[in-house]
C-alpha cells in the first residue's frame, strides 16, 4: 500500500464521509421561515430576467459560489477541474478547498490548479486562518494565492472542529490582529468563512473591524463538521466528544442577519445548507451577494463535469423563476428586503 501523509488520508476521508454518511446538522437553515411574495402579474418576459452581477472585479452571470471544499489527492484534483470547468462554462464563482497540504508538499499544487480550465472564473484561495497561530503568516497567504492566480484569499474559521477532533488545532487565541495584518498586507481581498456554525453579532463586528472585505456565513442547517469529525474518531472518547455538537451552531439565515446588523456595509456570502436556487433567492433577498453550497456540488462533480453544469443550470433557473415570479428583474430589486415575509 502506498504512504499517505495524515493531511491527504484526512482530505480523503472528507470526501469519502461526505459522499457516504449523512452528515448532515440536525438544525435547519432557517430559511424555511422565509417566503416571497408571488406575483400573478410581474409585468416581466422571463427571458429577460438578469442575475448577472460583479465581485472583486470579475463578471459573473449568477449569484452562485461553489463553497471552499478539495486539493491534495487525485481523486481531489478530479473532483476540482470538473467543479472548475462547469465554473467556466457557468460564469460562477468556486473556492478551492484548504491549501495547507500543497504548501507543505508543493508537488500537490497542481491538485488545486484550475486556471487551466477556468480562466475566467472568480476564484478563491483557501488557508485556515489558525495556521496563522501556527507558523503561517503573510508569505504562506501568498503563496496560496499565487499558487492558483486566485483573485481572493478566504480565511476559514472553524474551531469547534478543530476542537472535536484527534489532534486539532485549537489555539485560537490573539487571531484578529494577525487576521488585521493580512488584511493590510496582502494584495488582494481578504474573506472570512466558518464552515458550517454560522456567525454571531460578536464575530461579525471583530472582522470588519480587522478589514476583511467579504464574509461567508456558512451557517449550520447543511454539513455538520462534527458529524464528519464523528465518522473519522479513532476512539469511543472522540467520537462521543463529536456527536455531542450535531445541533451546534447559528442557523445560515440567522447569521446573515447577524452580519448585517453589526457590519451593515460587509459584503455577505451566504452558504451552509442551500439546497437550491430558490434558498439562494431568498439568501440574497435577505443581504447576501452570493448563495455557496459544497456538499450538493460535491456530489453532482462526483459523477462528471456534466452533472455538475446541469446542477448549475438548474440552480440558475430556480433563481430566475423565483425573480420572475415575484416580479423582480434584477438582483438589486430582489435586495429590497420587501419580498420575504416571515412566517
Ligand atoms: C468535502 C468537503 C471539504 C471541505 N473542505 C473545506 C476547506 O478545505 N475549507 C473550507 O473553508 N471549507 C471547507 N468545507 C466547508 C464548505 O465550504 C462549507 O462551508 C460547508 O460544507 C457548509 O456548506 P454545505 O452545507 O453546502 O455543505 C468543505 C466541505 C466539504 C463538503
Amino acid at each position: 500500500m502506498t504512504k499517505v501523509a495524515p493531511i491527504d488520508q484526512r482530505k480523503a476521508d472528507h470526501i469519502k464521509i461526505n459522499l457516504e454518511k449523512d452528515v448532515r446538522s440536525a438544525l435547519t437553515t432557517g430559511l424555511e421561515n422565509y417566503h416571497f411574495t408571488h406575483e400573478a402579474l410581474p409585468e416581466l418576459d422571463l427571458e429577460a430576467v438578469d442575475t448577472s452581477l460583479s465581485l472583486f472585479g470579475k463578471q459573473l452571470a449568477a449569484p452562485i459560489l461553489i463553497s471552499s471544499m478539495t486539493g491534495g489527492t487525485s481523486d481531489a484534483e478530479t473532483i476540482n477541474l470538473r467543479l472548475a470547468e462547469a465554473a467556466q462554462e457557468m460564469k460562477v464563482a468556486m473556492g478551492v478547498g484548504s491549501q495547507r497540504a500543497a504548501l507543505e508538499h508543493p508537488e500537490q499544487a497542481k491538485t488545486f490548479q484550475v486556471r487551466r480550465v477556468a480562466p475566467d472564473i472568480l476564484l478563491f484561495a483557501n488557508l485556515g486562518a489558525v495556521q496563522l497561530n501556527y507558523g503561517y503568516g503573510i508569505d504562506q497567504c501568498r503563496r496560496a494565492v499565487e499558487m492558483i492566480e486566485a483573485d481572493a484569499l478566504i480565511f476559514h474559521f472553524n474551531p469547534l472542529q478543530e476542537a472535536v477532533q484527534d489532534a486539532g488545532d485549537t489555539n485560537f487565541a490573539g487571531l484578529a490582529k494577525k487576521i488585521e495584518e493580512i488584511c493590510k498586507k496582502l494584495e488582494v481581498p481578504v474573506v472570512a468563512k466558518e464552515v458550517g456554525w454560522g456567525i454571531s453579532e460578536r464575530t461579525a463586528k471583530i472582522l470588519a473591524d480587522c478589514g476583511v472585505q467579504a464574509i461567508d456565513v456558512a451557517g449550520a442547517g447543511g454539513t455538520s463538521w462534527s458529524q464528519v469529525e464523528m465518522y473519522r474518531a479513532p476512539d469511543e472518547f472522540t467520537r462521543e466528544l463529536a456527536a455531542t455538537f450535531v445541533g451546534w451552531g447559528i442557523p445560515t439565515a440567522d447569521s446573515i442577519l447577524n452580519v448585517r446588523k453589526a457590519a451593515p456595509e460587509m459584503t455577505i456570502f451566504a452558504s451552509g445548507g442551500l439546497k437550491d436556487g430558490l434558498d439562494i433567492a431568498k439568501c440574497i433577498a435577505l443581504g447576501a451577494s452570493l448563495g455557496g453550497m459544497a456538499g450538493q456540488f460535491l456530489k453532482a462533480a462526483a459523477i462528471s463535469t456534466k452533472s455538475a453544469i446541469q446542477m448549475m443550470k438548474l440552480t440558475k433557473r430556480q433563481i430566475e423563476v423565483t425573480m420572475f415570479a415575484c416580479g423582480v428583474g434584477t438582483l438589486e430589486e430582489l435586495k429590497v428586503g420587501k419580498l420575504v415575509v416571515e412566517k
